[in-house]
């Protein structure tokens, strides 16, 4: 039965911003495949669920709409629970703790503590945590789609770092070794799937799911092959 977004039945639609590994990214030698540890456990919700999970790529800033417009089912997209996103979102337990990082260039002598934030030129991803927290410590923020795209500025010295999530930061950095990452005090992130209010017993099946992973040791082998 097919439904006036062209969503079926028998399928689970996952939003995501495949720009962020190794949560979620295009990859595959000259392939297209979304692929990632949030995708894997994506499938396994969908599979749970008995539906076969299709993968929606889109920037980071619309999922949300997406969620609650229909368009998507739950988001999966290692996007950090927060009680603003609360207001509009059900969140799943958390999957997932992180935290931000900086990038800078690696001759950049600059940052050692938090203070030494103040007044920077920020680069972050549209939408983000990082985007909200960024502008605590300067007016200068200049916000892009992907962190692809912030990282390409603070290499090409437009800007004077990169604040972005430990893991695709630390992931950017095996690609960029011109760069060099910085741990400050922040506090921890937990990321959750999103689903809409109106999902409740989605957001349940979601639970279970993740309950069962990792009591079946399925969790952490995910782990085990998505973060080194
Ligand atoms: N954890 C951050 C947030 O929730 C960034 C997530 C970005 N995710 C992505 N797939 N691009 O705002």
């Amino acid at each position: 039965l097919l439904t006036g977004c062209g969503k079926s039945d028998d399928v689970l639609v996952v939003g995501t911003n495949a720009a962020f590994p190794p949560f979620e990214y295009v990859g595959g030698i000259g392939g297209d495949e979304i692929k990632g540890f949030d995708i894997d456990l994506a499938r396994q919700i969908a599979k749970d669920a008995g539906k076969t999970l299709k993968v929606e790529n889109m920037k980071f800033d619309s999922l949300i709409v997406a969620l609650n417009s229909g368009k998507i089912d739950f988001i999966a997209s290692g996007m950090t629970i927060t009680p603003e996103r609360q207001k509009s979102v059900d969140f799943s337990a958390p999957y997932y703790e992180a935290t931000q990082v900086v990038l800078v260039n690696k001759n950049d002598e600059a940052i050692h503590g938090l203070d030494d934030l103040k007044g920077k030129h920020f680069a972050v991803q549209l939408g983000s945590t990082a985007d909200i927290m960024a502008k605590q410590y300067t007016q200068e923020v200049t916000a892009f789609n992907t962190g692809f795209e912030a990282i390409k500025e603070l290499k090409n010295g437009k800007v004077d770092l990169v604040l972005f999530d430990s893991e695709p930061a630390a992931s950017y950095l095996a690609k960029n070794p011109e760069l060099k990452l910085i741990s400050l005090d922040f506090e921890p992130e937990f990321y959750g799937f999103a689903v809409s209010k109106s999902q409740p017993e989605l957001l349940k099946s979601i639970n279970t799911t993740l309950a069962n992973m990792k009591v079946s040791g399925q969790y952490d082998a995910l782990i085990a092959q998505h973060m080194k």
